[in-house]
């Protein structure tokens, strides 16, 4: 039966999707980790750690902080992150939220 084929394949392709992600997250994370607490010291609140969590295997800090202070509209760009970040990344809204919020102050402080 066609069916029972198709079921098993994407029973099989679900479970390497996990796989992947699994060993995605345990090689990416401890680096990433080591990297939040030694580089900025001021600023290892619990948002921070979101942004580690979900956004540090593929984007830097300071590159968000870039584009946050992007033609001085630091309100401007912090609302078009989180609008853009909806459909982005594997963040809840209220993360996202809270991750713009740490990013904006971040930004705000120089
Ligand atoms: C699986 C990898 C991945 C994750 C996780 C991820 N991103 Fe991205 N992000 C990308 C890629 C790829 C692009 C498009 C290429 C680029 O412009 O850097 C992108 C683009 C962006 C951009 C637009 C960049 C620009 O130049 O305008 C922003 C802002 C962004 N990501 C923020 C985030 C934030 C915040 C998180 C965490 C909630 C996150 N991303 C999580 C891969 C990722």
């Amino acid at each position: 039966m066609h069916h029972k084929i198709i079921t098993r394949v994407s029973m099989v392709l679900a479970v390497l999707c996990l796989f992947v992600a699994a060993a995605f997250a345990w090689l990416v994370s401890p680096a990433q980790v080591a990297l939040a607490t030694s580089s900025d010291a001021t600023s290892a609140g619990a948002e921070d750690m979101l942004f580690v969590k979900y956004c540090g295997g593929c984007h830097t800090q300071d590159e968000m902080l870039a584009i946050l202070r992007k033609d001085d509209d630091l309100a401007g760009n912090a609302d078009s992150m989180q609008q853009f970040l909806k459909r982005h990344g594997k963040s809840s809204d209220e993360q996202d939220a809270q991750i713009v919020a740490a990013l904006k102050e971040l930004a705000a402080d120089r």
